[in-house]
């Protein structure tokens, strides 16, 4: 038994090739491109792992793509792969047109004809699952109810489009082929991996560096933070009993201001490493288009499958600053290099 992970060189596809690799005994194939965001660092320990193999390409190379999967005849293919900042889609759609849109589809093309080959009950056991976002389906006002799976798409992003647009070729394989798909839409992650273009471990490591903690408006919008190893075992528990065709909403019933979190990780920080974080906080101009709320209604999964987020907040954000300090090598070879030349273009002339 194996299977394909795309993009398991990125942080939420890292964290879930070591959960994976920790609970199951069958192969796992990481085909990933290593753009700016991943990092081979991600995966220290496992080059030894006989049931591990690392493949440096891209989803949108047919060739390579269809080569992997007769040659390794996945019983699952789990796709991580994607541009997945929205800042950088603002400045730079274009990638994610590429790799989001145009990726997805060849490999879906590929997967379609390696999984109508197979004899019929490979056929029946045979899973594409597409790892998606919440924000495919837009902002909410303050008191509206939380997104739903069946909440229509509204995306306001270039990122949030193109994860839409991919969503909405993968309904369409099962719908037309009859593709056994599976589709999750999380909300935020954080911890231990995270490229720190993302707001929390951009705000940790700027705090630890005594530098600006740059807040976006007025620091009122809201996300729903899950700690990244729970939406792994929710991915696990998808993969695993999820129904053929359906979509799951995956949150962690976390509703944070920004301001809320940017507070409590300076109050943290302030018992591990004293100094007044607080006064660092800088408000700087809004995200052009910036969504304003996001919130997950997870009943589906937990009702159907069982699945629940096991960590708070609070727990989750002291693990992912004690991971952060516990690493500096991996910190001091992420912020140098691509790292420095992106905080400069989006950050220019406000610290
Ligand atoms: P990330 O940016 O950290 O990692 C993406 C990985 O994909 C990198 O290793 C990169 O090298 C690889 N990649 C990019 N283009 C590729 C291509 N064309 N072919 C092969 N590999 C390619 O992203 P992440 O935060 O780990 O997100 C993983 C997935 O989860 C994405 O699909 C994202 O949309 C989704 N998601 C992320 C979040 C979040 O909060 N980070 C929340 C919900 C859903
Ligand atoms: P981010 O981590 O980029 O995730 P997403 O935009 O996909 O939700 O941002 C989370 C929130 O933090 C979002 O409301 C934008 C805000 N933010 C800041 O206020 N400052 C920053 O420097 C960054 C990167 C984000």
């Amino acid at each position: 038994m194996t299977i394909l992970v795309t993009g398991g060189a990125g942080f939420i596809g890292a964290n879930f090739v070591h959960s994976w690799l920790g609970s199951h005994s069958e192969t796992l194939i990481n085909l990933d491109k290593l753009t700016y965001a991943g990092n081979l660092a991600n995966l220290t320990g496992l080059e030894t792992d006989p049931r591990y193999q690392f493949i440096h390409g891209d989803i949108a190379d047919r060739a390579l793509v269809s080569n992997l999967l007769t040659t390794h005849q996945p019983t699952a293919v789990l796709n991580f792969a994607a541009e997945s900042h929205v800042d950088r889609s603002i400045q730079s759609p274009g990638a994610f047109i590429q790799t989001n849109i145009v990726g997805v589809f060849n490999l879906l093309e590929e997967v379609r004809g390696y999984w109508q080959g197979l004899a019929e009950l490979a056929r029946d056991q045979f899973r594409f699952l597409q790892i998606s976002t919440d924000e495919v389906y837009g902002t909410l006002t303050p008191t509206d109810p939380a997104f739903s799976e069946t909440t229509p798409y509204r995306p306001n992003s270039p990122y949030a489009a193109s994860k839409a647009a991919a969503d909405h070729l993968v309904r369409a394989y099962h719908h037309t082929y009859g593709l056994p798909t599976l589709t999750t839409n999380c909300s935020n992650n954080y911890g231990p991996y995270q490229y720190p273009e993302k707001l929390i471990p951009l705000l940790l490591l700027n705090a630890l560096a005594g530098k600006p903690l740059p807040i976006y408006g007025n620091g009122t919008n809201i996300r729903d933070w899950l700690y990244v190893t729970d939406h792994c075992e929710a991915i696990q528990v998808v993969l695993a009993q999820g129904r053929v065709g359906e979509t799951y909403n995956i949150g962690g019933n976390n509703e944070k201001t920004n301001l809320e979190v940017v507070h409590t990780l300076c109050d943290l920080l302030a018992e591990i490493k004293p100094r007044d974080y607080q006064a660092l906080i800088q408000f700087v101009p809004d995200r052009p288009g910036h969504d304003l709320r996001y919130a997950i209604d997870a009943t589906k999964i937990t009702q159907e499958l069982g699945w629940w987020p096991r960590m708070t907040f609070e727990q989750g954000l002291r693990a992912t600053v004690g991971w952060y300090l516990e690493h500096p090598h991996w910190v001091d070879s992420i912020i140098s290099g691509e790292y420095q030349h992106w905080v400069a273009t989006q950050y220019q002339g406000q610290s």
